[in-house]
């Protein structure tokens, strides 16, 4: 059986590691993974376009989400990322893995509507005409309607107070299976817009999708052992009960609820746009709903069950799609997919959920004992040797140097870089 569980794959180099995946992708896939977009596609993706902007692709490890393995593809610059996620994804696995769901994929369509002549009557009737305006909706898009998806509900909100003084709010609910849903929902509301003005005597002005996704929830768990926990001198315990202490603070502060969730959306987004998904969207999403009840806070949770272990939790909104978009014309995007053999958007939106959550133990369980910069110095070393001029086995030899040093500076990389030059 195929194993996420890839040891060594570290220290192995690109090809090495790219060899390591044929029995994930096939020769095709593996191809398209490697040779990425072109600037032809590029092209027709957005308009002005005159180059290609690379991402490093690195691979997840260890991650067994809802028990089944998994190597998530991740497009991040920031070193750390892709190692502190494998190494949580390690821990979490000798819990299990992680544990993942969604709510349905429902999206919410906004109608703002201006100049109604009752608020109040416009409202019931908005409510009476609910059934003919979900029918009507159902039609616009037949595709959809056959995969099961389409109009659900339509809420109306009286919104009383705003700098234009007040009026109504229809919500649209919508669900659009394996899209993201963007261009569905948008479509909806702007040919819904007529009659919502007929039933109510006012104004449709603004038809668009709302990015607060609170109907469309993801959700993932993970223990970790209690013994998983120790390391160097520091007991299990001990960090397990750092972690904590660490996430109370989100939990309290939103100064801190920021920097706590932009780790978590470190791995979120590494795979969002490794699969060519929005997300500018995800982002919202996510820092809108973590704010939902009045007060910016964690989107995740961190406490210990009955036997001691560590639990965590994330939830957010996870508008992801497979099909459409990016998703499907950017060739490293859909090999991202075919990698971790998701056949739905819910079965993704699981797999990054899960990877968040990964993230976010990994800065935590870092700045609970050590500090992060111990970690990221490895790796930012490198940057700086390399942006200071080191090519070939330089790179490691002067990121080596700098580290043990203690200055990752560029300044002293280019000095060391002289000295050896002298030396020469
Ligand atoms: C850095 O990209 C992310 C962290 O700041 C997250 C955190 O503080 O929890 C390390």
């Amino acid at each position: 059986m195929k194993s996420s569980r890839i040891p060594g794959f570290y220290n192995r180099s690109v090809q090495e590691r790219l060899s390591l995946l044929a029995d994930w992708l096939s020769p095709d896939d593996l191809e398209a993974l490697k040779s990425g977009l072109a600037l032809e596609q590029a092209d027709h993706m957005i308009e002005n376009v005159v180059a290609l902007h690379s991402l490093p692709l690195g691979i997840g490890l260890n991650f067994m989400v809802n028990e089944r393995e998994v190597l998530v593809p991740m497009a991040v610059e920031e070193p750390s990322v892709v190692a502190g996620a494998s190494f949580m994804a390690r821990l979490a696995r000798a819990g299990g893995g992680f544990t993942a769901h969604c709510t349905a994929p429902e999206m919410i369509g906004q109608m703002q509507v201006l100049q109604v002549p009752d608020l109040p009557a416009a409202r019931l009737a908005l409510l009476e005409h609910k059934e003919k305006l979900l029918q009507q909706a159902a039609g616009i898009d037949p595709v959809l309607q056959r995969l099961g998806g389409g109009p659900r509900d339509l809420e109306v909100r009286l919104v009383e107070q705003s700098p234009i003084g007040p009026f109504l709010v229809v919500h649209l609910i919508y669900d659009v299976r394996d899209a993201m849903g963007a261009n569905a929902v948008n479509t909806a509301v702007e040919r819904l817009a007529g009659e919502v003005e007929t039933i109510t005597g006012g104004r449709v002005h603004l038809r668009i999708l709302s990015n607060l996704a609170d109907r469309r929830l993801a959700r993932a768990r993970c223990t970790i052992p209690l013994a998983e926990l120790a390391f160097d001198d520091y007991s299990a315990e001990e960090v397990r009960d750092g972690i904590i202490a660490a996430w109370a603070f989100a939990a309290a502060d939103p100064y801190r609820a920021a920097t706590h969730n932009k780790g978590i959306m470190n791995g979120v987004d590494a795979v969002v746009i490794a699969t060519g998904n929005d997300w500018r969207a995800i982002e919202a999403g996510a820092h809108a709903y973590a704010a939902r009840n009045g007060r910016y806070t964690s989107l995740s949770t961190w406490g210990k069950d009955a036997q001691g272990n560590l639990v965590g939790t994330l939830e957010m909104p996870m508008a992801v799609g497979i099909v459409g978009g990016a998703t499907r014309v950017h060739p490293t995007a859909r090999a991202a997919l075919k990698l971790m053999g998701v056949s739905s958007a819910a079965e993704l939106a699981e797999i990054i959920v899960s990877v968040g959550l990964a993230q976010n133990l990994a800065a935590l369980r870092a700045l609970a004992t050590e500090g992060i910069q111990r970690g990221h110095m490895n790796l930012h070393a490198r940057q700086v040797a390399i942006a200071a001029g080191a090519q070939g086995e330089q790179i490691e030899r002067l990121a080596r140097q700098l580290v043990e040093e203690k200055t990752v500076r560029i300044d002293r990389a280019e000095a060391i870089l002289r000295e050896w030059q002298t030396e020469k």
